[in-house]
């Protein structure tokens, strides 16, 4: 049944208005077991979610609206690619969803329509085993001979966003001597400031593009040929210097890759959750297939426990509860993701795509306009730097933005007393963002340090931080290739049980389209002479600005 349609909706509204007041400093004080109470150890995370505006009927109440929305069946059809409802869970493009098969055991089986499909991923897997060995044994040559040192991935949104914050975040486990950029956008700016840091002679390029027609990747390819062989490569060499990925086949072959280079994608993969197959290339060059293989495994290990536990121990459940809680009952609209770990600097971005690309829909699988919100804007950056940018709206602003602060117990770098610092600061702001501080406290802090009543009573408003932010913690053993393959997967896992409640497909995107058309159209007039259109006075207006922007007066 619809949520909106069920009596647990209105439960849901109902209970929401009772609690959203209820201060978070109250129920820590009627239970001094609420730590324990609400956090769970899942594979290479701990999560303690007690700071958040809920208490056990809030979950079980939760718990109803994933039943209602038949969770367990949902999550039978992700892991077997199988229908839900009759329906594929991607049904819009008529496509079965399995990512997850992608770091299952290569030895396992798992049938799709009538075909075993981990035997397409064993072949790949060793394909990019094979290929990837021979580079770092120095076999694979460029043009003048030299081996391939550099690799520069060409692709964008999942064909980009997934790789590079793997390879950023596990840099500390980065073979010596290889280097991996990435070129994304059609923005020429990105293209020079790469080939200023690469050498043509040592560097190969990987085009990865599932559909191998996104605009932005095939300029930037097509760039990077005339680049080469302006460098003295012949177009006999070309492909010495060209690998894909896609789904493409003969669009890649066209461009004039060797079929040999190229590895697969399938259609039962989206692109926002793709980094496991062959588009993970840029991970398993830079850090190897034995660390590519340990980032499997820790997401393999996150599978296992989404799918076996019980909701209420349920690391992805958990927190998919909470972004239903908050953004559909208690009025939230956005959701800060806080890496307290300099490494994961780019998972915000890459959860952009995941969460809003994937649920940032309007209608639910029915085509029906939502009665309620769906995804959140998510944003976010890494502590301590926050704080001294963007917390101060976190925590005296007029909105409810929960946060997840993430932080690993150790850091990579022992320097002074920095990790402990970075830990007493990462609680200090969940701390700060519970407790708050009230007009009482305040005023007394300030007649303590002096102030005069007069003044005091002026500023004490001032600095009153109302608190009951709501916050969730993960702690990390450490950032390590397992930990960072468990973490991507929750975070899948908690946009997809979101997208269960909400009854919506978060496996299409639709909403991409009309961009990319319009893109064209405005394309085509830039480059003709009219300088009348059939657009809008605006972008009719925008469009002679550049045209005539010779005659512009800056
Ligand atoms: O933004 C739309 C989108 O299709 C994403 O879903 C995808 O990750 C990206 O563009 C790149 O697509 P492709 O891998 O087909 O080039």
């Amino acid at each position: 049944m619809r949520l909106d349609d069920s009596p647990i909706h209105q439960e849901l509204k109902a209970h929401a208005l009772e609690i959203q007041n209820k201060p978070m400093r109250e129920m820590f004080r009627d239970d001094s077991k609420r730590f324990e109470h609400f956090s769970v150890q899942g594979p290479h995370i701990f999560l303690d979610y007690s700071k958040n505006l809920i208490n056990k009927s809030t979950l079980k109440l939760l718990k109803n609206a994933a039943e209602n929305a038949q969770l367990k069946k949902q999550i039978q059809a992700l892991f077997s690619g199988g229908a839900f409802e009759g329906r594929l869970l991607n049904h819009t493009e008529n496509r079965s969803v399995l990512h997850t098969a992608l770091r299952q055991p290569l030895d396992s089986c798992l049938m799709l329509n009538g075909q075993d499909i981990m035997k397409e991923v064993k072949l790949c897997r060793e394909k990019m085993a094979d290929f990837l060995g021979k580079i770092h044994d120095g076999q694979v040559l460029g043009y003048t001979g030299k081996p391939i040192r550099t690799l520069v991935s060409i692709g964008i949104g999942g064909s980009f966003l997934g790789p590079k914050v793997v390879t950023e975040a596990l840099k500390p486990y980065a073979q010596e001597g290889y280097q991996c950029h990435y070129l994304a956008n059609i923005d020429g700016t990105d293209f020079a400031q790469i080939l200023e840091k690469i050498d043509p002679e040592t560097t190969l390029f990987l085009l990865q593009s599932k559909s191998f027609s996104t605009l932005e990747t095939l300029e930037n390819a097509k760039e990077v040929k005339k680049w080469l062989l302006c460098h003295g490569v012949n177009q006999s060499q070309i492909s010495q210097h060209f690998i894909a990925v896609t789904a493409n086949n003969s669009a890649a072959i066209e461009f004039g890759i060797d079929e040999a280079h190229i590895f697969p994608m399938w259609d039962w993969v989206g692109g926002r959750y793709s980094l496991w197959s062959a588009i993970g290339l840029p991970i398993a060059f830079l850090l190897g297939m034995k660390n590519f293989d340990a980032l499997l495994g820790g997401a393999h290990e996150m599978d296992q426990h989404f799918l076996n536990t019980d909701f209420d121990q349920n690391l992805p459940v958990i927190m998919a509860f909470l972004g239903v809680w908050y953004q559909t009952y208690l009025g939230a609209d956005s959701h800060a993701i806080l890496p307290y770990d300099q490494y994961l600097q780019y998972f915000p971005d890459h959860l952009q795509q995941l969460d809003m690309e994937s649920n940032g829909k309007h209608v639910d699988r029915d085509g029906k306009n939502l009665s309620y919100h769906s995804g959140p804007v998510i944003w976010g950056g890494i502590g301590c730097n926050g704080q001294h940018a963007y917390h101060q709206l976190l925590h005296q602003g007029t909105r409810l933005i929960p946060s997840d602060f993430i932080i690993p117990l150790q850091s990579h770098h022992d320097i002074g007393n920095h990790h402990k610092h970075l830990f007493a600061n990462c609680l200090s702001q969940s701390q700060a963002l519970m407790q708050g501080k009230t007009y009482e406290e305040a005023l007394a802090e300030l007649l303590s340090a002096g102030t005069s009543s007069q003044n005091a009573e002026l500023l004490a408003p001032h600095k009153v931080i109302e608190g009951n932010r709501p916050s969730n913690t993960l702690i990390l053993d450490k950032t390590t290739p397992a930990s960072v393959g468990a973490l991507i997967a929750l975070y899948e896992h908690k946009v997809f049980v979101q997208s269960a409640l909400w009854n919506i497909n978060a496996f299409d995107q639709w909403g991409v389209e009309l961009g990319k058309h319009l893109s064209s159209d405005l394309y085509k007039a830039l480059e003709s002479n009219d300088s009348k259109y059939s657009f809008d006075s605006s972008t009719e207006g925008l469009l002679n600005k550049f045209k005539h922007v010779d005659d512009q007066k800056f």
